[in-house]
Formats: C-alpha cells, structure tokens, sequence
C-alpha cells in the first residue's frame, strides 16, 4: 500500500491554507498537484541544461536533446509500449485525440462511412470526430450509457456495423469514474475493420496500462493528470498505423528533407512533433511517470479503490436520501471519481460552499454535457424531461459536483468532506437564496 503521510510531503502546495483551513484537494481529475521531484526537474533542465533541442551539435543541445528522448523511453515503460518511438509527445489529450483525427481521419474517411463514439465521451473525444464526419460528409453514431452508468454494451453490435471505420471512447468516465470493458469495444471493432482510439486521460493516471494489452490502436493521456506539468501528454500508437500517418501539424522538425516540390517526412514519433516542442514539460512527465512507476501503479489503483470504497458507503449510506450519486456502485468499476448532487441545492453553490471549508472539487458538466442530459443529471428534484432549447437554461438546470481522488488523498480528508457536506445540507435553506449567476462561471 502507499506511505501517504511520505507522499504528501513531496507536494508543497499541500501545506496551503485555503480560507483559513487546511487545502483538501479533490479536483484531480481536473489536473493533479506536483511532487517536489518535477518541479525540481523542470527547475534544474533550465539552470543547467537548456537549449533546443535536435537543432544543434553544441553540448547544450545535445544535453537537451538526450533529456527530451529519454523522456520518450521513460513513457513507453510507464505503458509497456515495445518501444520509445511509439509515443508521440503532445500538449494534451485533446491534442492527441485531434492528431489522430486530422492525421488519419481526413485521408481513410469518406461520404457515407460511420464513426462511432459514445454518449460518455469528454467532448474532446467526441468532438473531432465530429468534426472529421462534417468534413467528410460521414455520419457519427454513439453508444449510449445505462442509468447505472455502464456502456450499453447490447447496443454495440447495433452500432458498430460494416460501414463503421472508427470507434473512438474513453477507456475511464471522467464524471462517473466508470472504467469500460476495452476487450468487448475492440472486439466487435475488429470483426468490422474499424481503428480503435482510446482516450486515456482518465484511466492511465489511474490504472496500470499495458499497451500491449489493451488492443486499441491509439491511446491519448494527458500529463497534467499524472503529476506532470501542464502542456505535457503523450498520443501512443501502434508502429504500423503511425509509420503510414502524415503529420497533422507540418513544420520545423517534421521532416527529413524539404525541396521546392516534395517533402521527406521523418520517421515517427518526430514526423508528429511539430515545431519547437515543450521541451521541460516532456522531462517533467517523464520525472512524474518514474514517481508514480516506484509508487507502483497498482498500489495507486488500490488507495483509490479504498477511497472510493469509504466515500461511497458514507456518502450512499448516511447522506444518501439528500445527495444524488451518480456511476457505478461498485469501486471495483470505477476509478476515483464521485458525482453527485445535493437536491435542490446547486451545484456551482456547493463547490462554492465546499471551497469556503477548504476543498476543491470541480461542479458544471466536466466538459461532458451530452452525458448529463442523457442521464438528467441536475440538482433539481425534477430536472425537465425534454432537454432545453435554450443554451442557458441548459447550463443553469444540468451539472454535478465532482469529488476526485488522487495518491496523497485520505480517509481523513473523506471524514472532513462528508463532515461539510452535513454542514452544508443543515443551512440548505440559506445557501438556496444565493444568486448562482455571481459563481457560475465554469460549464
Ligand atoms: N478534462 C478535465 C476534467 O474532466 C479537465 O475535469
């Protein structure tokens, strides 16, 4: 199991006040805090080794340059890729899933084909593919999502059909914590032919990754989410489909060599790397990725199973009548992630609540708005059966707050949250009367 108490001293920002109260950090879905150990990797790559990289024969560069590939091979470990020049480096998942998108989609999409995405998705997932579809004038079909907070996995073989060429989801829910069964998603994918794209912003900090295993062909994670520095992430993918890819963003460092009427691209990952690349946010990852593989991922696993685990018995159990939760009940299918609403209160106003006792947490639609609407998930005892014309009301009438755990997470800080959320549900009443418009800045 983890040494919580000796993880917690490697993150400084633990040691904050917020409104006079110790900092409960439960927005790690949102982006996790950092350990001493990449703030100081950032901090030391630029007092002693910076320059750009692959650019120069000079010392500098070449420590640069070695530090940057390194960190290559350092996040095909962390995922068991057979080997570094798998692993793309990108801003985040967003750009990766993007990068797929452009890169494969818009030369192998054409009118009439499918592509399938899930009502769970985080809109960067869903989105692009939109996109793509719109372009290529091909039509997008989703798997819908159980009010228990499963993937409807008996719509799968009504979904994915012959015309299907993509089957993009997420491999974790960031609003329900629901971890998806990939063996059954690549499966029915493969007897159609369809590319496989995975978005792993919420499993890979989460749960081990053995990309070997998975199946899928690409895989998208963030580094902010991992205890990486923002403005890191890493798109994966498989040797062959990367090596027939040309790249999304052209540019400086794509390319081998480039003439009047042709370009030579360079081989993978770098083909994908355009322009000047986030240099210390790459040695930062790879500085987070050995901090969480010494942890041991399944130790990682484990703390927010049990955290889960203690949440959910007390936040079903003793607040259960007055709180709405939202996703599995079981923490064995979900990673550490709780959704809920206070009825009738809202929900910007709890989080607002909750950040004057000291803790962040995250309320809106978490960038995944069709999943709310599907599920009616709202503060109101009778959210509208018919989803709203109005964008506003929308956004007024649909959202959760969101609870999410990480390694330096205790039981303590659970007993505290639930211990405020009985505080907050005794003057219900008064925090009723607060405009929400003066707080409801984030959808
Ligand atoms: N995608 C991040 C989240 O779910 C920002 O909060």
């Amino acid at each position: 199991m983890l040494d919580v108490e000796a993880i917690r001293r490697d993150f400084p920002i633990l040691s904050r006040e917020i409104h006079g109260r110790r900092l409960v950090y439960f927005d790690n879905a949102a982006s996790t805090l950092k350990p001493v150990q990449v703030i100081e990797a950032i901090a030391d790559f630029y007092k002693k080794h910076y320059a750009n990289v692959h650019r120069g024969f000079h010392t500098l560069s070449q420590e640069a340059s070695q530090m940057y590939e390194e960190a290559h091979e350092t996040l095909a470990k962390f995922i068991n890729a057979y080997s570094w020049d798998e692993v793309v480096f990108v801003s985040n998942t967003t750009e990766g899933l993007n990068l797929v998108a452009y890169a494969w989609g818009l030369y192998n999409i054409r009118e009439g084909d499918e592509i399938v995405v899930t009502v769970m998705d985080h809109h960067s997932s869903m989105l692009p593919w939109r996109r793509i579809a719109e372009i290529k004038r091909a039509r997008v079909r989703y798997v819908g999502v159980t009010q228990e907070g499963y993937l409807d996995y008996d719509q799968l073989n009504e979904v994915i059909t012959e015309k299907t060429r993509v089957v993009a989801f997420p491999i974790a829910s960031n609003v329900l914590g629901t971890i998806n069964d990939v063996k059954v998603i690549v499966k029915r994918a493969r007897e159609v032919g369809a590319l496989v794209v995975a978005d792993g912003a919420q499993s890979v900090p989460h749960v081990p990754t053995n990309v070997r295993e998975l199946g899928v062909d690409f895989l998208a994670f963030s580094g902010h989410k991992m205890l990486g520095p923002t403005g890191s992430g890493v798109l994966w993918g498989r040797k062959d489909v990367l090596q027939e890819l040309r790249p999304f963003k052209v540019g400086g460092d794509t390319i081998r060599d480039v003439t009047l009427d042709d370009v030579t691209w360079l081989e993978p990952p770098w083909r994908f790397e355009a322009g000047t690349p986030n240099i210390e946010a790459g040695i930062g990852l790879a500085k987070a990725a050995e901090y969480l593989m010494k942890i041991g991922m399944e130790n990682v696993r484990q703390h927010e199973v049990e955290l889960v685990r203690y949440t959910l018995k007390r936040l079903v159990e003793e607040l259960g009548s007055e709180v709405r939760y939202y996703g599995p009940r079981n923490p064995e299918d979900k990673t550490g992630v709780v959704a809920f609403n206070i009825r009738g209160l809202h929900f910007h106003i709890v989080a607002q609540a909750l950040d004057y006792l000291g803790i962040a947490v995250r309320s809106g639609m978490h960038c995944a708005h069709p999943l709310h609407y599907a599920l009616r998930i709202s503060h109101e005892d009778s959210p509208p059966a018919e989803i709203p014309q109005s964008v506003d009301e929308r956004l007024r009438r649909f959202g959760s707050v969101r609870a999410s755990f990480y390694i330096y997470n205790t039981k303590e800080e659970v007993d505290y949250f639930i211990g405020a959320l009985t505080f907050i549900l005794m003057v219900r009443e008064q925090l009723k009367t607060k405009p929400v418009s003066a707080v409801c800045t984030g959808t």
